[in-house]
């Protein structure tokens, strides 16, 4: 059984080796793609392998028909919008994610964002606290739960919108639910943003939205870069020059954000929210052993297409 790590952004030298024990202690052969640039590398390195751990790494048709012996995909992380999941089935191909395992990594980095971003991006000019401030998190899953739990710390007042998990599960976390995502935006000085890239919540973080938030409102992206419509946010932005927009994931419109905004707007350059060793280790050795189980024991746990 030959197991293929496929990462463009690779995982920590040491969660490889935890990926590599778990896969040959079950007796399977670990294969490894790092950093590659080419498609046409990730199509010739799947030829033969029988599963495929990713990242943000894209599975599409044709890396399926490429894959012939292909039984098993685990995207190590949570947003499985990068693997075509209609393809995958009709290929015969399990997908899996690992939900929760690189969460507090994404939420600690909400706040490296947002102390940067409130700092001024750390230029020497006062800034504000977080402290005090209503922070708003869009999407109560996994991330979102951690942000909730840092944000206590910073005593930042927590609202939280989720069309899919029941208020009183917020509000068990010492949060409060609000009842839309207007409310929430309207409510609170800082949003982040923890929904993942479907095609209801594409491009709806836009210029409606964004506008109902208070002066100086900042948004914090550790997301997806889909779920924003950068034109309408563009707009907003050369109309109210109050509002910050933090982002991971690099805008397509990133050089017109920088040239108009410089000093409201803050991108990294390659989304880093799950980059730490601990998030590499729990995610990839999670995505180990559910191929092994998988295969010795049929377990389809976290499978996400039919
Ligand atoms: C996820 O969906 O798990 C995060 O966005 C992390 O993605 P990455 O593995 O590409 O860093």
């Amino acid at each position: 059984m030959k197991v293929l790590i496929a990462t463009e952004k690779p995982f920590a030298a040491v969660a490889v080796e935890g990926i590599r024990k778990e896969i040959e202690n079950a007796g399977f052969e670990l294969a490894l793609l790092e950093k590659y640039t080419e498609k046409a590398q990730l199509l010739d390195a799947v030829k033969d392998a029988n599963a495929l751990i990713i990242r943000s790494d894209k599975v599409d048709a044709e890396v399926l028909d490429a894959a012939k012996e292909l039984k098993i995909v685990v995207r190590a992380g949570a947003g499985y919008d990068n693997v075509d999941l209609e393809a995958a089935t009709a290929h015969g191909v399990c997908v899996m994610n690992t939900p929760g395992q690189n969460s507090n990594a994404v939420a600690e980095l909400v706040f490296g964002l947002l102390v940067f971003g409130v700092r001024n991006f750390f230029n020497g000019k006062a800034g504000t606290e977080l402290k005090g401030k209503k922070l708003g998190i869009l999407a109560f899953g996994n991330v979102g739960r951690n942000v909730a739990r840092v944000a206590a710390g910073f005593g930042m007042d927590i609202y939280a919108y989720d069309a899919f998990c029941p208020k009183d599960v917020i509000e068990a976390a010492g949060v409060h639910a609000v009842d839309s995502q207007d409310a929430l935006f309207e409510t609170c000085d800082v949003v982040s943003l923890h929904i993942p890239a479907t095609p209801e919540t594409k491009k709806s973080i836009n210029k409606a939205l964004v506008g109902k938030m208070k002066k100086g409102g900042i948004v914090v992206n550790t997301a997806r870069k889909e779920v924003v419509n950068e034109e309408e946010l563009l707009e907003l932005m050369a109309e109210r020059q109050d509002i910050k927009y933090l982002t991971d994931i690099m805008p397509d419109a990133h050089e017109q954000f920088v040239a108009q905004f410089g000093d409201r707007y803050f991108s990294t350059p390659k989304k880093m929210g799950a980059q730490t060793a601990e998030a590499n280790i729990n995610a990839g050795i999670a995505a180990a052993k559910q191929i092994v189980a998988y295969f010795l024991e049929g377990c389809e746990r976290f499978r996400v297409n039919k």
